[in-house]
């Protein structure tokens, strides 16, 4: 039985005033029934780790290699030691504004499960390619390559997150959402067995508001979602929380 996952991505938000937003969520969800991750920048990620709790904090981003002359990049080990123990890897930003491809982020994967990182690995879409009848050709040829051999239910999770779908209030229907995760399931018990596969965790990510998060959680292999403006306040996200 997979433990359902709410997790939050700030992206480039958040000063240390707003970590008071993560402090009115670890006191709501003192003993949370579901696993609760936030992501904020890499500013935040010490002090948040400090006041989490029972949430846990994961970073947004980590470069390939463990050290070295990589000016404004940060590591795996340094997110580990920073008292994290998740990252985010490959969103649509990062593969837009910054050029990753699947194999970068396959890299990044391998650096990052090896020191101990649980990898949250973004698959997703345009909206021409999904009106172009793409969408399973991108998300099974990004989820091959950029998923590394040695996955296991602890340090993989995959989010779908449809690229047309985050910021715009635009969400996929229940359908089209229930076959994009299935074809992730099936994927990965194919590449992984049974077991890794069946316990690997899937989000939803894109619009997921308090207001369509219960239909969404609804939906065959949705083990939870990964939220980006409305994990920015703490009312939001408990809503969204208390929805799986
Ligand atoms: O990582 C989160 C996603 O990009 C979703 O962002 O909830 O603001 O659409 P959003």
């Amino acid at each position: 039985m997979r433990r359902k996952l709410a997790a939050g991505n700030w992206k480039m938000n958040g000063l240390r005033t707003d970590l008071a937003e993560l402090e009115a969520l670890a006191a709501t969800f003192a003993a949370p029934k579901v696993d609760i991750l936030l992501c904020p920048p890499a500013t935040l990620l010490a002090p948040a780790a400090a006041c989490s709790g029972p949430i846990a904090i994961g970073a947004q981003d980590c470069h390939a290699q463990d050290s070295g002359a990589h000016t404004g990049d940060v590591s795996a080990p340094m997110i580990k030691d920073a008292g994290a123990n998740a990252v985010i890897l490959g969103h649509s930003e990062r593969r837009t504004d910054h050029g990753e491809s699947s194999d970068a982020v396959r890299a990044k994967a391998v650096a990052a499960q090896a020191a101990g990182l649980t990898t949250v690995i973004c698959l997703g879409e345009s909206f021409k390619q999904r009106e172009a009848a793409n969408t399973l050709d991108i998300i099974g040829g990004q989820l091959s390559t950029s998923v590394p051999d040695g996955s296991t239910g602890e340090n993989l999770v995959i989010a779908y997150e449809p690229i047309w779908a985050i910021g715009t209030g635009l969400v996929p229907n229940l359908d089209q959402i229930g076959e994009v995760h299935d074809f992730i399931r099936t994927r990965i018990e194919r590449r992984f067995g049974a077991g890794v596969g069946r316990s690997v965790r899937l989000l939803y990510g894109g619009s997921v508001k308090p207001d369509n998060a219960a239909d969404i959680f609804g939906v065959s292999n949705v083990d939870g979602a990964l939220v980006g403006g409305a994990s920015l306040k703490c009312a939001d996200f408990s809503q969204i929380i208390n929805a799986l």
